[in-house]
């Protein structure tokens, strides 16, 4: 068995982020080496909040640092009470009063020193905003130098018919940082983009769900309530029976990248206009007459197809407890 790689998950808790944070946790393959947390699908200091909670509920030992409270250019856009909950985590009845402290360093300082510390090794998981990211970057330019790789849920490229989830062309994670997307997207690291193009098929139905509550111990039965406010979102706005796997996809691809399929090329986002926050693909190599915008820019992955039905069952697998056992 090779070693379990070393990840950082960037993230704003979030109940698919919740999500993500307990597949990557409890699966053999991965050593959690921090949590870092951004603005989102909340303000940062309740995404925080909520990260502390989640990792002392799930028994994760991983520092938690708190990162941006804002976009590096653009003004923050309004939280996602209506997906998420007012708390961030589905409206949960119990009070979120983490005592677990706050590791003393700023989110991209904590992603730069845990890099240092295992040059070649860290995989970089975002699944919120990117502005956390792209701080580390401008501060320690060298980090592209040393990271193993960064997985991002974010974007959306139009394959499959899959547009965006803020605008016909944005996805959420983009839309609220899309200078930082930029950054993150162009800068010689590899990047593989997990965006709406395949989370788009990973649905977590009622029967999934139903597994969940029933396999997934403690942690599945509070996956499974933090849920209900989500799903019902999903009901209401997108008339689907379950809720798009995001997050936890990006997970899916860390452990097991053979499940998605792949292109490769430069990409950029769009940071003004009414195409605020689309991300766009130069594939196929090709050469055009107005590619100044691509041109010189590292090829990245993004995912054009998943295997979902494999992603499901290995996040169900992941979570699954013996009966009345632990871990
Ligand atoms: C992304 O936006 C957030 O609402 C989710 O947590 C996910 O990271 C999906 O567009
Ligand atoms: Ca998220």
């Amino acid at each position: 068995m090779p070693p379990p790689k070393k990840v950082l998950l960037d993230t704003d808790p979030g109940v698919d982020d919740a999500m993500a944070l307990a597949f990557l946790h409890r699966h053999a393959a991965v050593n959690l080496l921090g949590i870092t947390t951004v603005f989102g699908n909340a303000e940062v200091e309740v995404t925080t909040r909520n990260a502390l909670y989640l990792a002392e509920r799930f028994g994760i030992g991983a520092p938690v640092a708190r990162g941006a409270a804002l976009p590096l250019v653009r003004p923050l856009r309004g939280a996602a009470a209506q997906v998420h909950g007012d708390d961030g985590l589905g409206n949960l009845q119990d009070p979120i009063a983490p005592a677990r402290p706050l590791d003393p360093r700023p989110a991209h300082r904590l992603i730069i020193d845990t890099v240092r510390a295992h040059p070649g090794e860290v995989t970089l998981v975002a699944v919120g905003p990117l502005t956390n990211l792209a701080l580390a970057l401008s501060e320690e330019p060298a980090l592209t130098q040393i990271v193993r790789e960064v997985v991002v849920m974010g974007g959306a490229f139009g394959t499959h018919g899959h547009g965006g989830n803020v605008s016909p062309v944005a996805e959420a994670n983009v839309m609220c940082d899309p200078h930082a997307a930029d950054a993150v997207f162009t800068a010689p690291w590899p990047v593989t983009i997990v965006g709406l193009d395949v989370t788009h098929e990973v649905l977590m139905d009622s029967a999934a769900f139903e597994r969940l509550r029933a396999e997934g111990g403690e942690e599945g039965a509070f996956l499974f309530e933090a849920s209900r406010h989500y799903v019902d979102f999903y009901r209401r706005a997108v008339g689907v029976a379950g809720c798009f796997m995001h997050d936890a996809s990006a997970a899916a691809c860390v452990l097991v990248p053979e499940l998605f399929t792949t292109r490769r090329g430069p990409l950029r986002v769009v940071c003004e206009g009414i195409a605020l926050g689309q991300t766009i693909q130069s594939a196929g190599g090709r050469r055009w007459s107005h590619g100044e915008a691509w041109a010189g820019l590292p090829a990245q992955q993004v995912c054009t197809a998943v295997q979902a039905d494999a992603v499901l069952e290995l996040f169900l697998r992941t979570l699954r407890r013996p009966r009345g056992g632990q871990a």
